[in-house]
């Protein structure tokens, strides 16, 4: 039997969706495979304010609306990977991940490459020097543009022997945002068609990966023709909606305070821990952030916006709530049936 983990950090959930399906294949499969949550195995906020690997939009935010308590405390991914040390704090995990016989490491796409914290944690590994396994796997809305590239490029660099990624779009969330209302049951009809089709991929991925521990070293590649066909083109595209949607609609934080009720779930979830509180007990960001828009999205009043243009537009409310939904319609489908 072999033994998987799969270490994923997810803004706002439909990464750790994409990593509990894996581990459900997985066991379906014959492995034992373990899920690590980022957040449960370091401090974020540490790990985030000691170095935190900026995205170019961050960095050109940054420029643009200076916000950041600190004057420059971003590292470009080039100069963070020349200063790569191991941070103590995770030494332990070379013993510990000594029963694995292979690792996953996942994140959303932002920006067309890993989420900053998965770099920043990947960059603190200890060196496993070409004894471990690992693949990466990723969520995102179409577009991953670079994703692969750097965590093969990372984790080879870190010592794991990197040997295939996996990714897979699900809901659109980024873009909620941008629209009136979010339906929740549409979404979660879209969400049970992905998975299923997810499945499927992910069996596809398991059976090279059984193939490779038994000596055959065929090339993995999950990319469909069409892709490779359209992909450049749709790429471009997607790089330019996003680069312009991140610029016009995601920078900045702004608060209505007559809407905040102060539960505090906000500061809570950030998983940065960049949102403090003002004289009033307002919550406040003083820092910039990776966007992963899970403030915005579980503020229960919405009384967060990002852009006057994202004011009180519709907020994606998580996995559970669109399943919720399926789960109410089918219901009220029998019952309506039996009548
Ligand atoms: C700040 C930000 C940047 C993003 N950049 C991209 C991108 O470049 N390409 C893409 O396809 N999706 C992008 N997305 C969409 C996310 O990758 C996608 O919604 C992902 O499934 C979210 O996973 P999570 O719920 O685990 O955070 C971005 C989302 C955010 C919030
Ligand atoms: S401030 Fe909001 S968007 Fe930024 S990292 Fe924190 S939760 Fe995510
Ligand atoms: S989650 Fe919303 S309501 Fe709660 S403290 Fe934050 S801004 Fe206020």
């Amino acid at each position: 039997m072999y033994k998987a983990l799969l270490l994923y950090f997810s803004g706002t959930g439909i990464t750790r969706h994409f990593a509990q399906l894996i581990q459900e294949q997985m066991e379906k499969h014959g492995y034992r495979c373990d899920l690590l949550n980022l957040e449960e195995l370091i401090d974020i906020t540490v790990l985030w304010q000691k170095k935190p690997v900026a995205l170019p939009y961050t960095i050109r935010a940054e420029v643009k609306r200076p916000l950041s308590k600190y004057p420059w405390p971003y590292l470009e991914l080039k100069k963070a990977m020349k200063a790569a040390a191991e941070n103590p704090v995770l030494s332990h995990l070379k013993s510990e991940w000594e029963e694995y016989d292979i690792i996953g490491f996942g994140s959303p796409v932002y920006g067309f490459r890993p989420a900053p914290v998965m770099i920043s944690l990947l960059l603190d590994l200890p060196e496993f020097q070409g004894s471990k396994r690992a693949f990466s796997f990723a969520t995102h809305d179409g577009a991953q543009g670079d994703y692969e590239n750097f965590m093969s490029q990372v984790l080879t660099e870190k010592g794991f022997r990197f040997v295939g990624h996996i990714d897979h779009t699900f809901v659109y969330s980024a873009s909620a945002v941008l629209r009136e209302s979010f339906d929740h049951l549409s979404s979660g009809r879209l969400l049970v068609r992905k998975s299923a089709q997810a499945r499927k991929q992910i069996d596809i991925f398991i059976k090279y990966l059984n193939n490779m521990f038994e000596g055959y070293h065929g090339a993995y590649r999950m990319t469909s023709p069409m892709s490779l066909i359209f992909g450049l083109p749709y790429r471009l595209i997607y790089s330019f909606g996003i680069d312009f949607m991140l610029n016009h609609f995601l920078f900045g934080y702004g608060i209505h305070k007559d809407k905040c009720i102060q539960c505090m779930t906000c500061v809570m979830q950030c998983p940065q821990g960049l949102i403090e509180l003002d004289e009033d007990d307002y919550p406040l960001r003083l820092y910039h952030c990776m966007y992963c828009l899970r403030c915005l999205n579980w503020c229960p009043t919405d009384a967060l916006y990002f852009s006057k243009l994202t004011d009180g537009k519709a907020r994606f409310p998580g996995i559970e709530v669109l399943l919720e939904a399926t789960k109410q319609d089918e219901l009220a489908s029998r019952l309506s049936k039996k009548r």
